[in-house]
């Protein structure tokens, strides 16, 4: 009998990955997965974000960078990628570099309606299958929460045309921690996607246990507070058990202690840089984070 690695070694040598579904279940790099509630499927616990990093001008300098950044991504297992139609043109970025490497087939697209009135909402989704050159995505989410009680019903209704998978909404304040959470409560939902840091863990206390009481799956937005983190360990060295959590570098820990939450099914975060995006990788493997280890970074970055 074949080992399940050794069956998809032999997949990915003889190309089957490309044909057969369920291979694509798997991940080349080995990243840990987690299931969604509402459906079992699994998804790497490493994702990308497009906010800021995929913003770039199409054919320039930038543009063939990001290239190599998505080639590293799913070359080492990755599969989900959150994008906007307000992102400045990323979801247009993301649609064309997809359709370039040809990964759309193994690209878990999360995507957004941040929207007005129904009728602002029809028009900019059929804009986002345009941008992103598909006729459906994985994820449609309502963009920090704008509009819900309109947008939400009408996602639904795309879910049930088959448009998307899941349905979700999403925000990266922990000022808007309660309305999710109330909205958790009170709707069906497959995903919420929020934020949560070492600096701002404020949804470990009642949104990330709601979301695994519910079955509600968690996408984790701003694990680097934008950017912001790496100002703050500047020339600060790892903690000392970092080597022994099998962490190599600052930015993998910060997504480490995302992870480690179990409500956290996928962290997304953005880089625009192909070794970035190699070491973001590195963070999806065992061990996760003792609840010590998360609690000192806590009170590091506090
Ligand atoms: N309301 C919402 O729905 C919402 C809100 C916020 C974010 N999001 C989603 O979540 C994703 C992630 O959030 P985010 O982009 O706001 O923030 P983030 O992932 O916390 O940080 C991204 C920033 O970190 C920088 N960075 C990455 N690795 C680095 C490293 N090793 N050293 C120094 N800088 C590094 C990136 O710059 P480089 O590109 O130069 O590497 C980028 O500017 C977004 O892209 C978006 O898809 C959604």
């Amino acid at each position: 009998m074949y080992r399940r690695r050794e069956v998809l070694r032999a997949g990915a040598v003889l190309g089957l990955a490309a044909a057969a579904p369920w291979l694509h279940a798997a991940t080349p790099g080995g990243l840990l997965t987690r299931k969604i509630p509402a459906t079992g499927e699994a998804l790497p616990v490493i994702g990308a974000g497009t906010s800021g990093s995929f913003e770039v001008e199409p054919g320039s300098a930038d543009y063939q960078q990001l290239k190599a950044v998505l080639k590293a991504f799913f070359d080492g297992g990755g599969k989900v990628i959150d994008t906007s139609p307000n992102y400045g043109g990323a979801d247009s970025i993301l649609g064309q570099l997809l359709e370039e490497g040809g990964w759309h087939r193994q690209c878990f697209i999360a995507t957004k309606i941040a929207a007005n009135s129904r009728s602002e909402a029809e028009a900019q989704w059929a804009g986002s299958l345009k941008s992103l050159r598909t006729d459906k995505v994985e994820l449609l989410q309502i963009h920090n929460l704008r509009d819900w009680q309109t947008q939400l019903p009408y996602a639904r209704e795309l879910k049930q045309q088959g448009k998307t998978r899941y349905v979700g909404i999403t925000h990266y304040l922990n000022s808007g921690h309660e309305e999710v959470a109330s909205i958790v409560r009170s709707q069906p939902l497959d995903f919420i996607q929020i934020n949560y840091s070492v600096n701002a863990p404020h949804a470990a206390r009642e949104l990330l246990p709601l979301c695994q009481d519910k079955g509600v799956a968690v996408l984790v937005n701003r694990a680097f507070d934008d950017g912001r983190l790496f100002g703050r360990v500047k020339d600060q060295p790892l903690p000392a058990w970092a080597a022994e959590a099998g962490i190599g570098s600052w930015a993998q820990l910060f997504l480490k202690f995302a992870i480690s939450h179990p409500a956290v099914t996928t962290v997304i975060p953005a880089t625009g840089r192909p070794d970035r995006q190699l070491d973001q990788l590195k963070a999806g493997h065992e061990p996760l984070l003792s609840q010590a280890q998360q609690q000192a970074l806590i009170q590091q970055f506090a």
